[in-house]
């Protein structure tokens, strides 16, 4: 299985995502939560990156490809990854192909988790993130079902920051999902509907 989640922020690629992994066991390959173990880390990258993300801005490519690249040949994605949050936009989806190509391999699927923005607005206000593990949840969450860890918001999850995300999303990444249909490997579902009903259509949509 190596897949290819679109959508704009908050669309639940993240949510579909952890489910997958716990299902499936393949590599869970998030540039978002690897740029923000960077900037915890403060590595050079992260140094680097965090007035991008602060400001909702996609860091350059440089930075973010090299990191794929690095995660890719790991040996738990050659079972079979789930890019999420990558690629953003057109010079990262032709540089991922050549490099899965060197290796010998492709994707299977590019799945878009299609959600209207009015409804993302709502949800990345309310959004928590654990500190100690990760896991994504609501304001209702006082502390992590999943660990027990502090929960906060992301500092990309502040009103302005949240619309120029759509905003970059809107110019730059939805693009892609032209460029994926063109391919003949475009798939799609609402994720607008409880988290479990987006999830059985995302294993219907990826033949599972
Ligand atoms: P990143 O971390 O990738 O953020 P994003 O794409 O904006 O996506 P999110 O993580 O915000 O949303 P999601 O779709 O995963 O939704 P989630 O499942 O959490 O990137 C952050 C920043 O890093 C970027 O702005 C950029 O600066 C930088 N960056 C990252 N990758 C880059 C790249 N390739 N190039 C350059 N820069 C890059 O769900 C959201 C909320 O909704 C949660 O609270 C969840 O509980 C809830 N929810 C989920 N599904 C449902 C549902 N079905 N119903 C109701 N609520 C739901």
């Amino acid at each position: 299985m190596n897949i290819v989640l679109l959508g704009a922020p908050g669309a639940g690629k993240g949510t579909q995502a952890q489910r997958l992994v716990a299902d499936y066991g393949v590599a869970h390959i998030s540039t978002g939560d690897l740029l923000r173990a960077a900037v915890k880390g403060g590595t050079e990258l992260g140094v680097k990156a965090k007035k991008y993300m602060d400001a909702g801005e996609l860091v350059p490519d440089e930075l973010v490809i090299d990191l794929v690249k690095e995660r890719l040949d790991q040996d738990d994605a050659k079972k079979g990854f789930i890019l999420d949050g990558f690629p953003r936009n057109t010079t990262q989806a032709v540089t991922l192909d050549s490099e899965l190509a060197k290796m010998e391999r492709s994707l299977d699927c590019a799945l878009l988790v299609d959600v209207e923005p009015a409804v993302i607005v709502k949800r990345l206000s309310s959004r928590r993130t654990c500190r100690a593990c990760g896991y994504t949840g609501t304001a209702a969450d006082a502390v992590c079902p999943s660990c027990g860890g502090e929960m906060y918001q992301r500092d990309d999850d502040k009103p302005a920051t949240i619309q120029n995300r759509l905003d970059v999303y809107e110019k730059s990444t939805s693009p892609l999902v032209e460029y994926y249909r063109g391919k003949g490997i475009l798939v799609s579902v609402d994720g607008d509907r409880p988290v479990d009903e987006v999830y059985a259509d995302v294993k219907e949509a990826l033949g599972l």
